[in-house]
């Protein structure tokens, strides 16, 4: 492929905004779409050149807009469509494009689509979701459960049946085997990309294909020919990208999504780096400690597995996991050098970078000491059967605070007055304490705050295509501390050395790595060369170009 054939998107960082929680222009405590205009500037400066915009659909916002009510206009507390349309143009003019959230999965249950499904079986309505009659015993028709909590089927007894909702019951699950369905989800498709927008991010997109029947949810058996149907009816000959989220995707079958001959996805958010710092029995309320090795295994899977086909996103955080400098850097005394060492080992691998809003200056967890203070439906449905299963009140509390959703949702830290200027009124979940030292007035003020960092490679990988094209060769498997890697292009080549640990440390360079060249990005001293027997201060990261 020419260089100047790059699709945009390969050359672009992504950025993720939660609109909840990213800025309050009008003081009701809620974000909105004119807070997210009034941050372009921001956003340009840093050189970012997408918005995945999580959903601003009409909602209950049960699920905080993972529950639409309708995919046709936007929530009021976010704003108008007309806000909307001034977002895409604004955005624009500052060479940003606006990437839509896609939940189509399931719906809200106050869509007029389920309220006529529930009202009778004749509606054409009705077909649109997953209906089964009663099993032999009265109840329902398998034990599946929710993913967060209870029961997955649910009775509507106008219609004398069950429904299927796989997340909650306020998300009833589409069939996507009803093919009239299908076409109202690429009309509607079709309607957003004709308003100019950039693209979709796809909510669990390797759910579509299920068979409930069979119990096969995950990468169900129709799963492809449906994406495949979906690209030739929606995203063909349009300059957009998708990515599809996927909790099921593996380096094996991640291919059948993005790769080039496919024509269904441009990329996929694969979940096998988080994953696997999950206990087996208790999952993520119970993480493992960090594992250098078994983290680097995964992404370096990957990285092998999309090498000539396919692409790879590259994150640590979104709007659904632990803020990053807490799970993988420390968040106490180096929470500033580990930040941008999480940065620099990410956003030099091979594939689309995406931060997630205030991961940029470092945003940490926040500790809640009550139940009252968490607002996720998550928590909710967890608390519930955690309390059942007889776990105390502050175990259950630790395990939230360790790695609820919460987390990424409180509101971003723009400064240090009140409510860290997120809003005038008072936020629909409480702002971090720690807004008065971490937000991004006063990490722009510091030439070495976090986000200096976040610029630079983003200018970076605009302008260097060894960074976007190279080949990445991973190096020190096996080295429980130190994260590194070379890309290389038409003689062009690049390493990358990360410690990953608080300790300062003496690491045997391999002989392809010694060298001397110029300093790209680095988080404590520039480097000019790499020595044979290298030191390294704790969290170090750099990336050298060889002369
Ligand atoms: C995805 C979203 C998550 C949501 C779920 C159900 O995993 O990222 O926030 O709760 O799908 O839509």
């Amino acid at each position: 492929m020419q260089r100047d054939d790059l699709p945009w998107w390969k050359k672009a960082t992504g950025y993720q905004v939660y609109p909840r929680s990213f800025c309050d222009s009008d003081g009701d405590g809620i974000g909105d779409i004119p807070g997210i205009i009034s941050k372009l500037d921001y956003l340009a400066e840093l050189g970012i050149g997408f918005i995945w915009l999580s959903p601003v659909y009409r909602s209950p916002m049960r699920d905080n807009g993972y529950d639409i009510a309708d995919y046709r206009d936007i929530a009021p507390e976010f704003g108008t469509l007309d806000d909307f349309d001034r977002l895409v143009t604004e955005a624009r003019t500052r060479d940003i494009g606006i990437v839509m959230d896609l939940v189509v999965n399931h719906t809200s249950n106050e869509h007029d689509w389920f309220k006529k499904a529930c009202a009778s079986r004749e509606a054409p309505e009705h077909a649109f979701y997953i209906w089964r009659d009663p099993g032999p015993d009265g109840g329902p028709p398998n034990d599946r459960t929710a993913i967060f909590g209870g029961p997955a089927w649910h009775w509507v007894e106008a219609v004398g049946q069950y429904y299927f909702a796989y997340f909650s019951a306020h998300q009833p699950d589409l069939d996507w085997q009803n093919p009239d369905l299908r076409a109202e989800i690429y009309d509607m498709m079709n309607w957003w990309l004709d308003r100019g927008i950039a693209g979709f991010r796809m909510d669990v997109v390797s759910l579509l294909g299920k068979d409930v029947d069979t119990d096969r949810l995950e990468e169900g058996p129709y799963l492809h020919e449906y994406l495949q149907e979906m690209h030739r009816q929606t995203l063909a000959g349009r300059d957009v990208v998708s990515v599809g989220e996927s909790w099921a995707v593996t380096p094996r079958t991640a291919p059948l999504y993005c790769g080039r001959d496919r024509g269904e996805l441009d990329m996929v958010f694969q979940f096998n780096h988080v994953g696997q710092g999950w206990d087996e029995t208790f999952g993520k309320w119970k993480p493992k400690p960090f594992d250098l090795v078994r983290f680097k295994r995964v992404l370096f899977d990957w990285q092998r597995a999309l090498t000539d086909d396919g692409w790879n996103s590259l994150f640590l955080s979104n709007h659904d996991l632990p803020r990053q400098v807490s799970v993988y850097g420390d968040d106490g005394r180096w929470r500033v050098r580990s930040a941008k060492m999480l940065a620099i080992v990410m956003h030099l691998m091979k594939g689309t970078p995406f931060v997630y809003q205030g991961e940029e200056i470092g945003m940490t967890n926040v500790v809640f000491e009550r139940l009252d203070q968490f607002r996720d439906l998550e928590i909710e449905g967890r608390y519930a059967e955690m309390m059942a299963q007889g776990l105390a009140m502050e175990d259950f509390l630790a395990g939230a605070n360790l790695s609820g959703r919460d987390n990424a949702r409180v509101p971003m830290q723009w400064t240090g007055g009140p409510q860290a200027g997120f809003t005038t009124g008072t936020p629909w979940i409480e702002v971090n304490p720690n807004h008065a030292e971490i937000n991004v007035a006063a990490d722009r003020a510091d030439p070495d705050g976090v986000s200096a960092t976040y610029r630079t490679l983003a200018g970076l990988r605009r302008r260097m295509p060894v960074i976007v094209q190279g080949h990445f060769a991973p190096v020190t498997e096996d080295d429980p501390r130190v994260f590194a890697y070379t890309r290389e292009l038409d003689g062009e080549r690049l390493a990358v050395i990360a410690n990953f640990s608080a300790e300062a440390i003496v690491f045997q360079t391999p002989d392809e790595l010694v060298g001397e060249g110029e300093c790209l990005v680095a988080n404590a001293g520039q480097r000019t060369a790499i020595e044979a027997r290298l030191e390294l201060a704790p969290y170090e990261a750099f990336a050298l170009r060889y002369r």
